[in-house]
């Protein structure tokens, strides 16, 4: 179609393709809105030369709350509405694993806020790093639970609990104690602490929210992140039961995250525009190449010419260097990405 220039009352929405943001280093650095990506979001809603609403969800490896109350800080952040329905965060898919694991423990996040959304997902008897700590408190040397953790801790014997799975949600606020926990799980006798294997090969299994190694925030250099944290607890592994340790990650760049996100931006746009037919193409703006870019470049390859990458210089990339999954296009910003893409279609 070729539109004409409109005034905002008069923008149709397009069902010819579609907008997909990654947030840290893309729209958000260490919890400031970069510049323009207030501007960015306008132009989609249709404040824009072609008189067109363009529909946009939000993929991002970042968790730790709930999906409700990420959106709800996310719609303060860029000052407009965002919804559920169009939002996936690294943990978002580990709700499906509810159905298969009972007793698990969720590592990382602030305070007790992971195990309510693990809860949340379904999961029925989820155990924290605390609720360990607080049934032995010789499990960790050198960490000591704060009144309120100890509060909210749920103690148990442990002895007697198989632990079937770990979860890490989100960033660990204490690499040691973690690891320490999530080690003995991992040579233990079936998930049941206080036990060794003989082998190291009877522990729960691993999984990660993501595995970006280093991610965007208020420094001005990358800082480490959940994927650092599964490097060294496989290398730990390694160098103390002499065997490798298989652990597995969500969120980008796996396939299966594009997929969710695919279906979701499928749902968003029948339920909120009434559009059925799939897009032609979906923008995907991200600032991490590992993440970003080699997801949406391999998902890319295998749907044919839908997902294009697009990389922004506001985040973990920046200019100087080759970046090692190379995306369509690399713009300075958000709002430089959103231009292109738009362009690109009339
Ligand atoms: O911890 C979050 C970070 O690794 C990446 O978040 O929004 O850039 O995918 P995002
Ligand atoms: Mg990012």
């Amino acid at each position: 179609r070729t539109p004409s220039p409109h005034t905002p009352s008069e923008t149709i929405v397009t069902d010819k393709y579609a907008f997909a943001f990654d947030i840290d280093g893309v729209l958000i650095r260490g919890g400031e809105v970069i510049p323009e990506a207030k501007e960015a979001m306008k132009m989609l809603n249709g404040e824009n030369e072609y008189g067109i609403k363009v529909p946009y969800i939000f993929v991002t490896n970042g968790g730790g709350k709930t999906e409700q109350e990420r959106c709800v800080q996310l719609s303060n952040q860029l000052q407009l509405e965002v919804s559920p329905g169009q939002f996936i965060c690294g943990h978002t898919p580990m709700r499906e694993m509810a159905q298969k694991y009972t007793t698990v423990l969720v590592v990382g996040g602030e305070g007790e806020k992971c195990r309510h959304v693990a809860e949340g997902y379904g999961f029925k008897d989820v155990v924290t790093p605390g609720d360990i700590i607080k049934d032995n408190k010789d499990t960790t040397p050198f960490r000591k639970l704060t009144e309120t953790e100890y509060q909210d801790s749920r103690a148990r014997k442990f002895s007697d609990v198989e632990i079937e799975a770990i979860f890490v949600f989100a960033d660990s606020r204490d690499w040691a104690a973690d690891q320490q926990i999530i080690l003995d799980l991992l040579m233990s006798k079936n998930g049941r602490l206080g036990t060794r294997s003989e082998n190291f090969d009877e522990g729960p299994p691993v999984f990660f929210a993501h595995n970006d190694v280093v991610w965007s925030t208020s420094h001005d250099l990358t800082r480490i992140g959940m994927g650092a944290l599964r490097v060294s607890l496989e290398a730990m592994f390694k160098a103390v039961t002499g065997k490798e340790l298989k652990t597995t990650a969500f969120g980008k760049p796996q396939i299966g995250t594009f997929e969710f996100a695919t279906r979701l931006l499928q749902q968003w746009r029948k339920d909120t525009h009434q559009i059925d037919s799939p897009p032609d193409t979906v923008y995907f703006v991200g600032d991490t190449p590992e993440s970003d870019i080699r997801g949406t470049n391999d998902y890319d390859s295998i749907v044919g010419n839908t997902w294009y990458s697009i990389l922004v210089r506001t985040g973990v990339y920046r200019d100087g260097t080759k970046p090692r999954f190379p995306p369509k296009v690399t713009v300075d910003n958000v709002l430089e990405a959103v231009k292109h893409g738009m362009r690109r279609e009339y």
